[in-house]
């Protein structure tokens, strides 16, 4: 008269339950975003992002260095753009001697190892907050294209590794990928922000770039027209098999945690890497439930990434990166 299965023989005690681990975090897992600003020696934390930090070139330097000693491998460079160089058009994301650009070679010269991928998309340097042009309340899609290519090409000038377009305009990794063939970078990767959707756990980081679309007639107040809508499965298959079949070597799924219904489906489906984006809002939640002792910080941010992973995530770009690294020893 006993259970036909004990279950529990496999929980008794920390041996077994680490011999029978099914899923395992590492540093190695990790892309670390970075929000870059200009001027020395700042450091400022972000309002809605609790002990995260936009930071100066020279403690990016100081940063990475950190990083790279912690065992973490790969960073995804954001930058601040001030509001005088921003326009339409975005077109100070092409300037060699932009911020962007001096960040990669700061990054590449601190620590010549380190993975830098770089995001692309106009929204930084549009004065209107969008990933794209904006014309009589549109986003254009293939000028935005074009200079997405532009803007891939000069970040690979200067050092990148990878190129991440987050802007969600048709057809751009083609374009991207083209343009990089065309000036020889052909081991420059793009990682696509494939199935990115108009989510509003956005939030904390448009506050950290000051990049949220403004309120202006004519100009569209969200992203619906690009981004895609928390409603859809099938379509997060599609964006992601046409991101590959147009040249990305990683695709991605965005946000994180409230997708894992998509990461498992995309890893299921495609024979390439998969990066999850565990996105501001989500580490916003947690810090805010943390502070308030509502929420055992460490346990729970533990829980959310073996969560992504298991869903199916090679690659977890997070905020918690070196919370994590810290927490494992
Ligand atoms: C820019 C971009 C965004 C994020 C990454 N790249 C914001 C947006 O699309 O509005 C969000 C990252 C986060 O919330 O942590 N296109």
């Amino acid at each position: 008269m006993y259970p036909l299965k004990r279950n529990r023989r496999l929980r008794v005690n920390d041996s077994i339950r680490h011999l029978v681990r099914e899923t395992i975090i590492t540093p190695s897992d990790f892309l670390v975003p970075l929000f870059v600003v200009e001027g020395k020696g700042v450091k400022e934390e972000i309002a809605s992002m609790p002990n995260y930090y936009r930071m100066s070139l020279d403690n990016l330097e100081k940063e990475v260095k950190e990083l790279w000693n912690m065992g973490l491998c790969a960073v995804l460079l954001f930058v601040k753009v001030p509001d005088n160089l921003k326009d339409n058009k975005g077109t100070e994301a092409l300037n060699p001697n932009g911020l962007m650009q001096l960040a990669i070679k700061t990054v590449k010269n601190a620590c010549p190892e380190m993975l830098v991928m770089t995001d692309v998309a106009l929204d930084p340097y549009s004065s209107l907050g969008h990933d794209g042009i904006v014309q009589d309340g549109q986003i254009l899609n293939d000028e935005t294209s074009e200079i997405l290519a532009e803007m891939s090409v000069s970040h690979a000038d200067a050092g990148a590794d990878f190129v991440a377009p987050s802007d969600m305009m048709d057809g751009r990794i083609l374009t991207i990928r083209e343009a990089l063939e065309d000036e020889g970078h052909i081991n420059t990767g793009i990682m696509s922000y494939s199935a990115k959707y108009a989510s509003a756990f956005y939030g904390p980081f448009r506050d950290a770039l000051d990049s949220a679309p403004v309120n202006m007639k004519d100009v569209p107040k969200n992203k619906k027209t690009y981004q895609m809508d928390s409603a859809n499965r099938f379509e997060a298959i599609s964006e992601t098999q046409a991101d590959i079949d147009e040249g990305a070597d990683i695709v991605m799924v965005k946000p994180g945690l409230a997708y894992l219904d998509i990461v498992r489906e995309i890893r299921n489906e495609v024979d390439v890497p998969v990066a999850v984006y565990q996105v501001s809002g989500e580490y916003a939640m947690l810090k805010a439930a943390a502070e308030k002792g509502w929420l055992d910080h460490d346990a729970v941010m533990m829980e959310q990434l073996l969560a992504i992973k298991r869903a199916g995530a090679n690659i977890i770009a997070s905020y918690f990166a070196k919370d994590a690294v810290r927490l494992m020893g």
